[in-house]
């Protein structure tokens, strides 16, 4: 299950990424406490009929299951051990994971960034910008670089995630210019390999492609708006957590 700041998606999936159910999508819930959101994800593992542990994707960063600072859902969540409150609100085990970096998990090991060696870098674009880095095909979680403090006080993400066209009543290309001045930035402090691109803004990322630029290929990912969906039931696989072993504070792969 991925939790957006605009919708809730969800699907069972198999170990090859392949949906095994119909894909779900509802609205998130205003305000997104973790009640209300909790209420959603049980009637979405009832209707599945999930006993077993179920992975969800949340938009903030989430170290040794504690939830920090989440500006696209509600306050509420703040210091809270999110795993031990769903699991208790889904009668099942819960695997919690930031949303890009399920995104950024689900690429390295089936999609864009499989067998890509050096730095990846993942932005995941919708309600807002969410990052996943991936250095030799190891995530290092909670990156958080959509909070860049960016064009004097404002932050990467307030500046161009693509929910800024409908906020600011701009167009396609002018997004796109936005999106332009944070590549470049990302490139000049972190000079990725690789750029991939996932969200809801994929949808439209034939329309957006030629607009968009880098010094490195700038990507939209396999899984498209899904790779969140794949990347959280992942980190719920056994061993599907060896991938974020800095959050959850074991040793090394
Ligand atoms: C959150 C990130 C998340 C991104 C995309 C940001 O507001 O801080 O954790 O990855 O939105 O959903």
């Amino acid at each position: 299950m991925d939790v957006g700041g605009t919708s809730i998606k969800a699907a069972v999936v198999g170990e090859d990424g392949v949906f095994l159910s119909k894909r779900l999508e509802m609205p998130t819930p205003h305000p997104a406490t973790p009640r209300a959101v909790g209420r959603v994800l049980r009637a979405v593992v009832g209707d599945f009929g999930a006993n077993e542990r179920v992975g969800i994707a949340l938009p903030a960063p989430i170290v040794n299951s504690t939830v920090l600072s989440p500006p696209n859902i509600d306050a509420e969540w703040i210091g809270m051990d999110g795993e031990s409150f769903l699991e208790g609100m889904l009668g099942c085990p819960v695997s919690l994971i930031n949303d890009a970096d399920a995104a950024g998990l689900a690429e390295a090991q089936m999609g864009a960034a499989r067998g890509i060696d050096g730095l990846v870098l993942l932005l995941t674009l919708g309600t807002g910008i969410g990052s996943a880095l991936l250095h030799d095909g190891h995530l290092i979680p909670n990156t958080e670089l959509g909070m860049t403090p960016f064009r004097g006080g404002d932050n990467m993400e307030h500046y161009a995630a693509p929910s800024v066209m409908t906020r600011d009543g701009i167009a396609e290309r002018e997004w796109a210019e936005r999106f332009n001045e944070v590549i470049a930035l990302l490139e000049l402090l972190l000079h990725p390999d690789l750029i991939i691109v996932s969200g809801s803004i994929t949808a439209r990322w034939s329309d957006l492609a030629h607009f968009v630029q880098g010094q490195v290929p700038v990507v939209p990912a396999q899984f498209r708006g899904d790779a969140g969906i794949i990347g959280a039931s992942i980190a719920a696989r056994p061993g599907g957590q060896t991938s974020l072993v800095h959050s959850k504070g074991s040793s090394a792969p």
